[in-house]
């Protein structure tokens, strides 16, 4: 037995750093100086070119104490990596990357900078090492690029440990405490540093009685999960409860206004800091599906958010204050009501209130995560608060890790989808604090809010780390979109794939290809049609289909057929109004169902069976067909990875094809459920004449 066969195995897979991937730059002359300030950051940085170095043959030279390195110490080496001589980029998180008389040069702006150019050098594999090139430079659009861990302490009776988790328990907590050897949160950490990801929430928005005293006496070991994440450029931030005067301080009230309620948070706020110095803050879910809030003392959500942004602003904080807000008891029978208008509606009074230590946390969409939606008209109402737009990486709506469903398609339109100012302006935009075109920014003494992308995660402890393997592209792709969110979704898959297997048969690319490139939209074509949203059973955490599983609920998410038509009237002119929270040109093209484009008829529109889309087919034929071609593909999908067995590890692929079985028993389903329902509502048979049951 070799020494590399009884080496221990973790217990986890690599994902897209197994040691190979390091090949390239592990093979070179390297120098690094991390420069006065390197931190634990810095730090990182130098061990992980020392590990690669020594695993691959090449040499690590580390200028220290810290010194500029002269041309002759430049001439003898590979690659470069620096922070910040007097041409160093602006911004601790950039970095200019260029090839001169073949070494390959990395300045960074600070070591976190550093640590993101090192990954760049690393996704580059051998091409970082071509031919020369000038400067190019690279900067986070976005400031602010978070995680949400939707992770209980104990597992909730109903939700589990880890809500709308698909990949086994929390990494951070088992037992009903911290675990006690943060090595696997650490490797995490590690992952997140290497594609840009700079903040995360440690717990569930939904706070519970155990999770609320992370804020108090769990302070000791958040002080630990934030020290596992500190060495990769991740800050960590808390969920707390906006009762947590009442619930853990004993006060009678948690009312914002209180004096002793403002004193109760400033104190939470200076322990926090006294035991995590670099603590991010704190992220709300308040008065939102059962979550106290200032409602309850007939306080607005500005008063709610500003409270706490005061106990934090001291220690430099800043407060997450999420936007889905609705009534979550709604009447089904109340048709003027609408879940898709709330957002807006409890929030753009607001804006110009919040102080800018506060970030409101939109949902991409009006609703809630759906397989699709329009973007949210609340991201382009605010113009005088810091916005950040989230995305669901966790699959709750899109499959649940269960069915391939590749995001990074969706969340590139979501990003590059022009809201604001005639549509010039895009989300992304929006939320970096950037203008839409130069000539509309605004003078510079007056920069216009920035906050950022955040995602719910999809991590557990599974080996995998997300159940499904093809789903670690979603949090790869999450990462780095949220980065560069022009970047082409599927050039992502091409560096995960590199990345997660170096050197492998060129067939190993093409089949991830095939399977995951239009992932999305086959999983769209057959679960609910053209933008109606969930159909999901309720009774199966969203899993599966069930047409009418939310139509007589509270929810507020009903798709309205009859057996005339189908879709939710949300025009100004006949419905709930809600196309009048856009600007222009999309209050008026979502208006006329004319202009609205097929993907959002039936969320926009309630129409007749037999409209005509724009395709040229009618609705229910397009239920029809689209279901059946769906199931095609993915029964073809499961063929071609049956046929590539010979080219990817036994795990991997045994793995996949047990979910492909389960997305193909899902999808006919789905199709025999959806087709059938649409069938009996409205009596129009297929013009293909295929099975209805
Ligand atoms: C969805 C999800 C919940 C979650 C909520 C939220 O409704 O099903 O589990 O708590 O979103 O975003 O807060």
């Amino acid at each position: 037995m070799s020494a590399a066969d009884r080496t221990e195995r973790p217990a986890w897979h690599p994902a897209w750093l197994p040691e190979a991937a390091f090949g390239p730059l592990g093979a070179r002359r390297v120098l690094v100086a991390p420069g006065p300030d390197a931190g634990p950051v810095g730090r990182t940085v130098v061990d992980e070119l020392r590990a690669a170095t020594a695993q691959h043959g090449g040499t690590l030279t580390v200028l220290d104490p810290p010194a500029a390195p002269s041309p002759a110490d430049v001439r003898a080496h590979d690659l470069v990596l620096v922070v910040g001589p007097a041409d160093a980029p602006a911004g601790p998180e950039a970095f200019d990357h260029r090839r001169e008389d073949g070494t390959t040069v990395v300045v960074a702006g600070g070591p976190a900078g550093l640590l993101y150019g090192m990954h760049a050098v690393v996704r580059d594999g051998e091409r970082a090492f071509g031919a020369d090139h000038g400067p190019r430079h690279h900067r986070p659009v976005a400031p602010v690029r978070m995680l949400d861990h939707w992770d209980n302490v104990d597992v909730h009776p109903v939700m589990g440990q880890v809500e709308r988790g698909y990949a086994g328990g929390s990494l951070f907590y088992a037992d009903g405490r911290v675990r006690d050897d943060l090595t696997r949160v650490g490797a995490y950490a590690r992952l997140l540093g290497s594609i840009g990801v700079n903040a995360v929430a440690l717990n569930n928005v939904n706070v519970h009685a155990t999770e609320a005293r992370l804020l108090t006496d769990g302070l000791g070991d958040v002080a630990r999960l934030a020290a596992a994440f500190r060495p990769h450029g991740v800050r960590a931030y808390l969920s707390v409860s906006f009762a947590s005067p009442m619930t853990l301080g004993g006060l009678p009230t948690a009312d914002p206004l209180d004096a002793d309620v403002q004193r109760w948070w400033a104190q939470a706020a200076d322990r926090v800091w006294a035991a995590v110095p670099d603590f991010g803050g704190f992220l709300v879910k308040a008065d939102s599906e059962g979550q106290p809030g200032p409602f309850a003392y007939g306080r607005d959500h500005a008063d709610g958010a500003n409270l706490l942004a005061r106990a934090v602003a001291p220690h430099g904080g800043t407060v997450f204050w999420r936007a889905f807000v609705y009534d979550h008891h709604q009447d089904w029978r109340d048709r003027r009501t609408d879940r898709a208008r709330a957002a807006h509606d409890h929030f753009t009074p607001l804006d110009g209130r919040f102080d800018a230590n506060v970030v409101l946390q939109v949902k991409h969409g009006p609703l809630d995560f759906q397989t699709r939606e329009p973007v949210s008209p609340v991201l382009a109402s605010m113009p005088r608060t810091r916005v950040a737009v989230e995305l669901q990486v966790t699959q709750e709506y899109t499959g649940q890790q269960q069915h391939v469903c590749y995001l990074g398609p969706w969340w590139s339109e979501i990003l590059r989808f022009g809201l604001a100012e005639d549509g010039t302006r895009t989300v992304a935009q929006i939320v970096s604090g950037l203008p839409g075109s130069p000539a509309s920014g605004p003078p510079d003494a007056d920069p216009l809010p920035a906050a950022g992308v955040v995602a719910v995660s999809n991590v557990g402890d599974d080996v995998f780390w997300t159940g499904h393997p093809l789903a670690q592209a979603n949090l790869y792709a999450f990462g780095r979109l949220a980065w560069d969110p022009d970047a082409d979704p599927v050039a992502l898959l091409d560096e995960w794939v590199d990345l997660t297997f170096p050197g492998a048969d060129p067939r190993v690319r093409a089949t991830l290809h095939a399977l995951m490139d239009d992932s999305w939209r086959t999983y769209e074509a057959y679960t609910a049609p053209l933008g109606v949203g969930f159909m999901v059973d309720p009774l199966r955490g969203h899993y599966g289909p069930n047409v009418d599983g939310y139509e007589y609920s509270r929810w507020g998410t009903y798709h309205f057929a009859d057996r005339d038509g189908i879709g939710v009237d949300r025009t100004r002119a006949t419905g709930t109004g809600f196309t009048g929270q856009y600007p222009a040109p999309w209050r008026d093209l979502y208006e006329d169902v004319a202009t609205c484009p097929d993907e959002l008829l039936l969320f926009f529109h309630h129409v007749p069976w037999e409209h005509r889309l724009h395709s040229g087919t009618t609705v229910v034929q397009h239920v029809y067909d689209s279901r059946a071609d769906a199931v095609d593909v993915v029964e073809r999908l499961r063929q071609h990875w049956a046929d590539a067995a010979d080219v990817f590890p036994a795990d991997w692929h045994a793995r996949v094809g047990e979910r492909l079985d389960e997305q193909l028993r899902s999808a006919v389903e789905w199709r025999d459920q959806v087709r059938t329902y649409v069938y009996r509502k409205s009596g129009v048979p297929d013009a293909q004449g295929r099975p209805i049951y």
